[in-house]
C-alpha cells in the first residue's frame, strides 16, 4: 500500500508530464511571466534601464516613438523576443533587414545597446533583451506624458530571426478594419485591443510614401481622400512633395501634440487628420469607431486600456526557460 501512489496524484503527475511536453511541441513558453522576476537576481534592473531612457530621450527625443515601434515589431514576429534586434550576417538576412523592418529608427536599437551595456555591468548574463525592451518601452512612454505601468518579465530571447518570416505578420497602412481586426487576433489581440493599440501613433513620425496615395491618388474620382482634412492634405503635399520626393522626409503622425504621448490620435480622427489610412478607417467604420470616440472624450480610460493591451502584446508568443536563450549582446545570437 505504502509504494503505491494515490490516484489523484499519479493523474496530476501525467497531467503536468504532458503539459510540458506540449509547451515544448508548439514552442509555446508555459512558464509565467512575473513582475518581480529579477528581484533575487538582478534587483536593481529596472532603475538601470529608467537612468539610461532619461538620458537617451533627452538626448534624441526621437527615441519613445522609435523604441514603442520595435517592440511591436518584435512580438508580432516570432514573439516579444528580441528577434528583431538582431544583425544580418553573410549567411542570415535577420528581421531588422526586411522592407518594412528598414525605417525602425537607429536611437530606438541605440537605446535598448545602451540599456544592456549598462546591465550587463551590473548583472552579467542575466537579463534577457526582450525584457529589456518591454522595460525600456514602458519607461520611455512614461517619459513623454503616458502612463507609467508594471511590467512582467521573464522572456527569452530567440534563436530565429530572418527577415523572410516577417511578410504577413505586421499590419499594413492600406489594411481596413477586417483585416487589422484578422491580423491582431491572429496574436490572440482583440479588435478592441488593435484599436488601443493604435493610439500608439500619437506620437512618432511616418515617411511620406506611407500616404502619399491618400494625398496625390486616391480613385479615378479623387486624387485625395475624402476622409482626409483637406486642409491638412494640402499641408502634406507641401512637405512631401510628388516630385523629386526625397524619401527621408517624415512628418509627425500626431499633428497636434507629436511629442506628447495623449489621446492626441483619437482626438484627431474626428478632424480627418488621421495621418495613416488605418488610423482614419478607425473612426470612419462605425465598428471602431465607438471606442475611437470614447478614447478621444476620455484618456483616463485610453491610458487604463492602453496599459492593459501592452501587457498582452508584451506576452504575445514569449520564449521561457529553456526555449531561448540570454543574449550575451542584444543584437547577435550567443
Ligand atoms: C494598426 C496597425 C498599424 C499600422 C498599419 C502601422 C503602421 C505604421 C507605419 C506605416 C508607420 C510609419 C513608419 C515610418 O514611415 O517610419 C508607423 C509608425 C509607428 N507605429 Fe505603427 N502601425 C500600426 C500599429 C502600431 C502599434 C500597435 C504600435 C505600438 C503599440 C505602433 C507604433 C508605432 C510608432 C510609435 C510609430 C512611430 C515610429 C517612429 O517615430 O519612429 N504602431 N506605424
Amino acid at each position: 500500500m505504502g509504494k503505491m501512489s494515490s490516484p489523484g496524484t499519479s493523474c496530476a503527475g501525467v497531467a503536468v508530464t504532458v503539459l510540458i511536453l506540449l509547451c515544448s511541441a508548439l514552442r509555446i513558453g508555459c512558464e509565467q511571466l512575473s513582475v518581480d522576476y529579477y528581484q533575487k537576481t538582478c534587483p536593481q534592473v529596472e532603475n538601470i534601464v529608467r537612468a539610461e531612457m532619461i538620458r537617451k530621450q533627452a538626448a534624441n527625443p526621437t527615441t519613445a516613438g522609435g523604441t514603442l515601434r520595435i517592440f511591436f515589431h518584435d512580438c508580432f514576429v516570432e514573439g516579444c523576443d528580441a528577434s528583431v534586434l538582431i544583425s544580418s550576417t553573410p549567411d542570415n538576412k535577420a528581421e531588422r533587414d526586411a522592407e518594412i523592418n528598414l525605417s525602425l529608427p537607429g536611437d530606438g536599437f541605440d537605446a535598448i545597446a545602451r540599456a544592456k551595456t549598462a546591465i550587463e555591468a551590473k548583472c552579467p548574463g542575466t537579463v534577457s533583451c526582450a525584457d529589456i525592451i518591454s522595460m525600456a518601452t514602458r519607461d520611455l512612454i512614461s517619459l513623454i506624458g503616458g502612463p507609467y505601468y508594471p511590467v512582467k518579465k521573464g522572456r527569452k530571447d530567440g534563436r530565429i530571426s530572418k527577415a523572410w518570416r516577417v511578410a504577413g505578420n505586421l499590419p499594413l497602412p492600406t489594411m481596413n478594419v477586417d483585416r487589422l481586426t484578422a491580423l491582431f487576433g491572429s496574436k490572440g489581440l482583440t479588435q478592441a485591443e488593435m484599436i488601443t493599440l493604435s493610439g500608439a501613433h500619437t506620437v512618432g513620425f511616418t515617411h511620406c510614401k506611407e500616404f502619399l496615395h491618400r494625398i496625390y491618388s486616391y480613385n479615378m474620382t479623387t486624387h485625395i481622400d475624402p476622409t482626409m482634412n483637406f486642409q491638412y492634405a494640402m499641408a502634406l503635399r507641401r512637405a512631401c512633395p510628388r516630385v523629386n520626393l526625397d524619401p527621408t522626409i517624415v512628418v509627425f503622425n500626431d499633428v497636434n501634440s507629436p511629442r506628447q504621448f495623449d489621446n492626441g490620435f483619437y482626438r484627431n480622427l474626428p478632424q480627418g487628420l488621421g495621418l495613416l489610412g488605418s488610423d482614419q478607417i478607425l473612426y470612419t467604420d462605425p465598428r471602431s469607431r465607438v471606442l475611437a470616440q470614447r478614447y478621444a472624450s476620455d484618456q483616463a480610460t485610453f491610458f487604463d486600456a492602453f496599459v492593459a493591451a501592452m501587457d498582452k502584446l508584451g506576452s504575445v508568443g514569449v520564449k521561457t526557460g529553456t526555449q531561448g536563450e540570454v543574449r550575451r549582446t542584444c543584437d547577435a545570437f550567443n
